[in-house]
């Protein structure tokens, strides 16, 4: 048969109840960010990527930070309150609504877990095949105390026990419960629902979901992945170990990408940093959220780039600072100690040092030379400058905005330019100099004689 077997739908749920008292926190701890997007956001983009297409989020009572987070990143996502914290169980079923068997497919993850990738997930979901009830995700642990244990027989999982519930021999095995679980979705409320409390926490563990599905005649199995993808933050210092695994993943991908990274432990991404090929990034740059950067550039040491674009061949810093809006085409250049924000720079042009360039537009090839700075702001309105193809714009001059420089014009060094300059005209806003010969000399003089008469 060669008809396309029908995909098979999935619904995701996220365990997001946690208070996260250990982060010693205002905000919950599933808002906290890891390159720039808050776990809770990282755990929804990957079982999303893993095809998801249902998604539920269970929150804790009172939180409309966190249901707001939700929508933000995932509109259509239903969200559930677990008035109660009673266990992982007792959370997924907090979701029931969404869970009455219209789906192939059940996701449970945790948003406190945030470096789970979607390939791991889908491959969880690959697990639920040939009366495969309940698939859970394992890890070797370095210090197994403190998580559930899978106790395995000829590699077949037959249960987990949770460490305060284990004997001393299950507190041997290393092979340790990440949290993340698949479920058959025509089955897993009849699971979850048979799942009890007699346990030493008297809580519903859903990773008793295993010996149940078990005792309904449903086979359970286990996928394995590394400790370091499966870690959860609880404090902030799990919140940084996090942060440094990612980082070192998106360096990773940009140099398997073709980017060239001279010292990779120093360069900061975003979580939706695009880097071209044959882009160079020297030490010590960060990517703030929103960048895009296009084939051949090159960014040079200490430069902070945030909402972004660098066009191919372009050049930035060193020590330069892209602010939102900040679109730079081919070939563009700038300098150390350079500001833009919301602003279109030509190809070719350059504004090589010391300037800020705000609220405006550069022409093709223009120049703009150093320590000029657009005056985009009155204290009440932004306003815009727009300098044509080709101009050039002389060292420290200062555009009161709104104002347009025509193509081709000159603006002399040291003019604060209040009015438009016509295309290839000459604009010079500054005191004409004057000079007397012979001036100093006769001041000195004066001044000398004054003196000894005292
Ligand atoms: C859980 C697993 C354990 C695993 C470990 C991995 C269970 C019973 N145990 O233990 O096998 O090794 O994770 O880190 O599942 N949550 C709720 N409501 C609740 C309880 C928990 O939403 O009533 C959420 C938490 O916010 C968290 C997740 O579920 O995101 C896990 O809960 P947690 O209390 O951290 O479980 P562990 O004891 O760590
Ligand atoms: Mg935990």
């Amino acid at each position: 048969m060669t008809e396309m077997q029908p995909a098979r739908t999935c619904l995701a749920i996220v365990l997001a109840a946690g208070e996260g008292t250990r982060m010693k926190s205002a905000r919950p701890k599933v808002l906290h960010e890891v390159a720039g997007r808050s776990l809770l956001g990282h755990v929804l983009a990957a079982v999303t990527t893993a095809g998801a297409d249902a998604l539920a989020v269970v929150i804790g009572p009172d939180r409309p930070d966190v249901a707001a987070e939700v929508r933000k990143h995932a509109p259509h996502a239903a969200v559930f309150i677990q008035s109660e914290r009673k266990g992982t169980a007792h959370a997924v079923l907090a979701a029931r609504e969404s869970l009455a068997g219209k789906h192939d497919d059940v996701l449970v993850a945790f948003a406190d877990t945030p470096l789970v990738r979607p390939e791991t997930f889908a491959d969880l979901r690959k697990a639920l095949h040939g009366g495969v009830g309940v698939a859970a995700l394992g890890f070797e642990a370095k210090d197994p105390a403190g998580y559930g244990r899978f106790v395995t027989q000829d590699g077949a999982l037959h249960a987990i026990v949770e460490h305060k519930d284990a004997d001393e021999a299950t507190r041997r095995i290393t092979l340790c419960n990440a949290g993340l679980m698949a479920l058959n979705g025509h089955k897993a409320l009849a699971i979850l629902d048979a799942i009890g409390c007699a346990n030493a926490q008297n809580e519903y563990y859903l990773t008793d979901a295993v010996a149940v599905a078990r005792a309904q005649g449903l086979k359970t199995v286990a996928r394995v992945a590394p400790e370091a993808e499966v870690q959860g933050v609880n404090d902030r210092v799990q919140l940084a170990a996090v942060e440094a695994d990612f980082q070192r993943r998106k360096r990773l991908e940009a140099m398997l990408a073709g980017a060239t990274l001279i010292a990779p432990e120093t360069v900061f991404f975003s979580h939706d940093t695009v880097i071209g090929r044959d882009v160079l990034i020297e030490p010590n740059v960060v990517f703030g959220p929103g960048v895009k950067v296009a084939d051949n550039a090159v960014i040079h040491a200490f430069s902070h780039l945030e909402g972004a674009s660098v066009g191919s061949s372009a050049s930035i810093g060193p020590y330069a600072r892209l602010r939102p809006g900040a679109e730079l085409a081919k070939g563009a250049r700038v300098g150390n100690f350079v500001e833009i924000k919301a602003a279109a720079i030509g190809e070719g042009a350059k504004v090589n040092h010391l300037t800020y360039i705000g609220d405006a537009e550069i022409g093709a090839n223009a120049n703009i030379g150093a320590g000029t700075i657009t005056c985009n702001y009155d204290g009440f309105v932004k306003s815009r400058t727009i300098i044509g193809e080709g101009a050039f714009v002389g060292s420290n001059s200062a555009l009161v905005a709104p104002v347009t420089i025509g193509a081709g014009a000159y603006v002399g060094s040291g003019s604060v330019i209040t009015r438009d300059v016509k295309p290839d005209a000459l604009a010079v806003a500054r005191g004409r100099q004057m000079e007397r010969e012979g001036w100093a000399s006769a001041f000195r003089a004066a001044a000398q004689a004054r003196k000894a008469r005292q």
